[in-house]
């Protein structure tokens, strides 16, 4: 048995509404843009001891898509988690910014009032987008290396601004009169490729120490960016391989920057269908995707890969031969090198790669079964050294969402893989405890 505990979070995208499931009598679906919703949410995930609750986020619609889904809508992530903040005392709250679209000081500033407002539990998912460029005047979106250009310096900024005003200036001190240290408060006077920034924040840091920061995004650039500054790390790892070598990268990225390599969590999203029965999760798995024609898979395999397989029959092979080199329309390295990857080493029937996670379900870990082989494949991918935790996307029903909760979650403390008590009432410092 692993010695080492899981960091668990739960995504408050609703994803088990994905597809038809929003069509379900007891789905609730009318409620995703109000705040009783995600409180409910927000407190049965802190009273499981959860981690962190998360928000995906997305800066445009699919106003295509609006008749039969959200369309990538959704309540903004950062207000949203300022809202639970006033319902909840332990739980991590880590919400989803874009420096491709925001200016660092917006994002220093929102970020540590979130901070300050929730005693010390707020995290950041730092993202570069893929799509959303003609909502904020851009014809296109910025390359993959320009976003990860400007995320780094953003993020260079940001902390920076965080530090420009300390913790410990803050003095009210009513009997001197003074109110904060101006000696500890600084501009930082930066100046970059992108950013020119006085300073300082015009708001103190929290004395829980700095937010622990998030990325999602693998490719080349993305595992640099990430492994000099996340914490955590929102990963697509579809297989136990892909998993492991992902992690086993990251570790060696973060201890070439001097950094120690536990210092990272490598947590894939896990896309959980949850029956009472074998047979019950099968059959919630099939349903979640049934609404898909052949010509949406096909769709998203030409949006991931820029492949046409449009004029092949269900049983022709696809190879390596059929994936173009120099895709410049791809959205994300990520998805693209998943799905290529998978290709070459399995030369799959146009029917196999159409029912592939990284096409019909953003490339996320699946687990389908009961709460019991749910915790096994859990304890054998953490024992492998695959992941240090996860967030949960229950996925087909909200019957997966309970289950997870009222067996998956008490499985895994009966197993000594998860906390019944949070260490502190801080995130970070329940972070730093689940790796002992
Ligand atoms: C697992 C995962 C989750 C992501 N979540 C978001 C998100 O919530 N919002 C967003 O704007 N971009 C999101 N992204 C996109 C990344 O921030 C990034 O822009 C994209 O993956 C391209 O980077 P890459 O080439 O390194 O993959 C996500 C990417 C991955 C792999």
């Amino acid at each position: 048995m692993s010695e080492k505990h899981l960091c668990i979070g739960l995504s408050l995208s609703p994803t088990w509404l994905n597809g038809w499931g929003w069509r379900k009598k007891d789905s609730s679906a009318e409620r995703i843009f109000s705040a009783d919703f995600y409180i409910e949410l927000t407190k049965k995930a802190e009273e499981a001891k959860l981690d962190f609750v998360f928000k995906p986020d997305a800066l445009f619609l699919h106003p295509e898509r609006v008749n039969v889904s959200p369309a990538m809508g959704g309540l903004d992530p950062t207000l949203l988690m300022t809202m639970l903040a006033e319902h909840t005392s332990q739980i991590g709250l880590v919400t989803t910014v874009s420096t491709t679209f925001n200016p660092p000081y917006v994002i220093a500033r929102q970020l540590q009032t979130l901070h300050r407002l929730s005693g010390g539990r707020a995290g950041w998912n730092i993202v570069t987008s893929i799509e959303g460029a003609d909502n904020f005047g851009h014809k296109n979106m910025p390359s993959s290396e320009e976003r990860y250009n400007r995320a780094k310096e953003s993020v260079e900024v940001i902390r920076k601004l965080w530090r420009s005003y300390p913790a410990e200036a803050l003095l009210v001190d009513r009997a001197e009169g003074i109110f904060a240290d101006k000696e500890k408060i600084h501009p930082i006077d930066y100046k970059g490729d992108f950013y020119d920034v006085k300073g300082p924040l015009n708001l103190p840091a929290h004395l829980a120490g700095e937010l622990p920061l998030f990325q999602a995004g693998a490719s080349d650039a993305g595992r640099e960016f990430a492994s000099g500054v996340a914490s955590g790390i929102f990963a697509a790892t579809p297989t136990i391989e892909s998993a492991i070598s992902y992690r086993q990268d990251l570790r060696n990225r973060a201890m070439s920057k001097g950094r120690d390599a536990d210092d990272i969590s490598v947590l894939p999203g896990l896309s959980l269908f949850l029956g009472n029965t074998t047979a019950e999760a099968n059959a919630l798995y099939r349903d979640a995707f049934a609404h898909l024609s052949h010509e949406q898979q096909l769709a998203m395999v030409r949006r991931i890969l820029g492949v046409d397989l449009s004029g092949f029959a269900k049983e022709d092979k696809v190879t390596a031969a059929n994936i173009p080199h120099d895709n410049q329309q791809m959205h994300s390295k990520t998805h693209a090198e998943l799905l290529k990857d998978y290709i070459v080493k399995n030369e799959p029937t146009v029917q196999q790669l159409l029912s592939r996670p990284e096409v019909i379900s953003s490339a996320h870990w699946i687990i389908i079964g009961t709460a019991e082989e749910a915790a096994q494949q859990i304890e054998y991918w953490l024992d492998k050294g695959a992941i240090d935790g996860f967030i949960a996307l229950p996925g087909g029903s909200i019957s997966s969402l309970q289950l997870f909760f009222d067996e998956l979650l008490p499985l895994l403390v009966e197993k000594g893989l998860f906390r019944e008590e949070y260490e502190s009432d801080t995130f970070i410092k329940n972070l730093t405890k689940q790796k002992n």
